[in-house]
């Protein structure tokens, strides 16, 4: 299969058959049923606006061992930092290298990025969305309980780039998932309505009510109540959010099944989530964190491969 995209920007930007194809393509990165040189002698700029641990080491690995040079790059140190636009920076950078990610605030930095690079662009993180996370969380969901017949449950905010993404990709595969959240952070309804279009039958229902929301799930998300970006409302949102926190108490109603528990990673121990908890049995952060490189290994091998020779 050939994707049609030139840049990966959101988990809408994949139909489902071409979003199966990428969980499959990571799944034999990760068996080593794939091996590929894709990036042999390219460069791929990595851009952060932000911090990141797992994004920067999960992609300068799978550049790497894709044979190519990740060069990673903090927009403090660019001269973007000084205003040069993103315009002018995209054009300059394509002239160098084969594929650029980002990790910046507004959304509409990596579009407007994607819009002038004449290589690949791949969202490391926006406000709006966190696509590349999204995959790997797709990938860990697949090994542990499967991707049909499951239950998904979201619990915190309602209205991140996490959740956003991941109510995109339930209702792209058909995964009935329920939001936990408190009533001012619910989904925006642009969100749901994207969703929505995305599957006339989607199950997605917003509940302010976690504990109803985890009976009987397959899988149980969690991510900060205070993303970056967000510190000035620390206090507020730690208030509202701590009946929301994922602790034994709450998955003392989730009954006995063999339910999952996500966190894309950094946890607030504490906040969101609890120790026990995310040390406990039914954790798969870690495996979560390790598919970031094979699922990203994947979308870079393949708008590597479906870009060749374009430039
Ligand atoms: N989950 C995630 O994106 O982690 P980093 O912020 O460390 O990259
Ligand atoms: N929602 C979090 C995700 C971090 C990987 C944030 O944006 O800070």
């Amino acid at each position: 299969m050939n994707l049609k995209i030139k840049d990966f920007l959101s988990i809408t930007d994949l139909k489902k058959e071409e979003l199966l194809f990428v969980l499959k393509t990571a799944k034999d990165f990760k068996s080593g049923k794939l091996k590929a040189d894709s990036l042999k002698e390219k460069s791929v700029a990595m851009i952060f606006e932000k911090p990141s641990t797992r994004t920067r080491l999960s992609f300068q690995t799978a550049i790497y061992e894709l044979g190519g040079q990740p060069i990673n790059l903090n927009s403090t140190e660019m001269q973007l930092s000084r205003g040069e636009t993103v315009h002018d920076t995209a054009k300059v950078i394509s002239r160098y290298v084969h594929a650029i990610t980002l990790r910046t605030f507004e959304h509409s930095r990596v579009v407007e990025l994607a819009k002038h690079a004449t290589v690949p662009v791949i969202n490391a993180l926006s406000d709006f969305e966190h696509p590349c996370q999204i995959l790997a969380d797709l990938q860990t969901m697949e090994e542990k309980t499967g991707l049909q017949g499951i239950k998904a449950v979201f619990v915190g905010d309602g209205d991140n780039n996490v959740t956003n993404s991941f109510i995109f990709a339930c209702a792209i595969l058909g995964i009935p998932l329920t939001v936990a959240c408190p009533k001012k952070y619910s989904p925006k309804k642009a969100v749901i309505e994207k969703a929505r279009s995305l599957s006339k039958n989607m199950g997605l229902s917003i509940t302010d009510d976690p504990k109803a929301a985890v009976k009987d799930a397959d899988v149980i998300y969690t991510d900060v109540w205070i993303s970056m970006g967000m510190e000035k409302e620390s206090a507020e949102r730690k208030k509202a959010f701590m009946p929301f926190q994922v602790n034994s108490k709450l998955m003392s109603y989730a009954g006995e099944s063999n339910y999952i528990i996500m966190h894309d990673l950094p946890a607030h121990r504490g906040e969101e989530i609890t120790d026990e908890i995310i040390d406990g049995p039914h954790s798969v952060v870690f495996d979560e964190a390790e598919n970031r490189k094979h699922a990203q290994k994947a979308i870079l091998h393949l708008l590597m491969t479906r870009n060749i020779n374009k430039r």
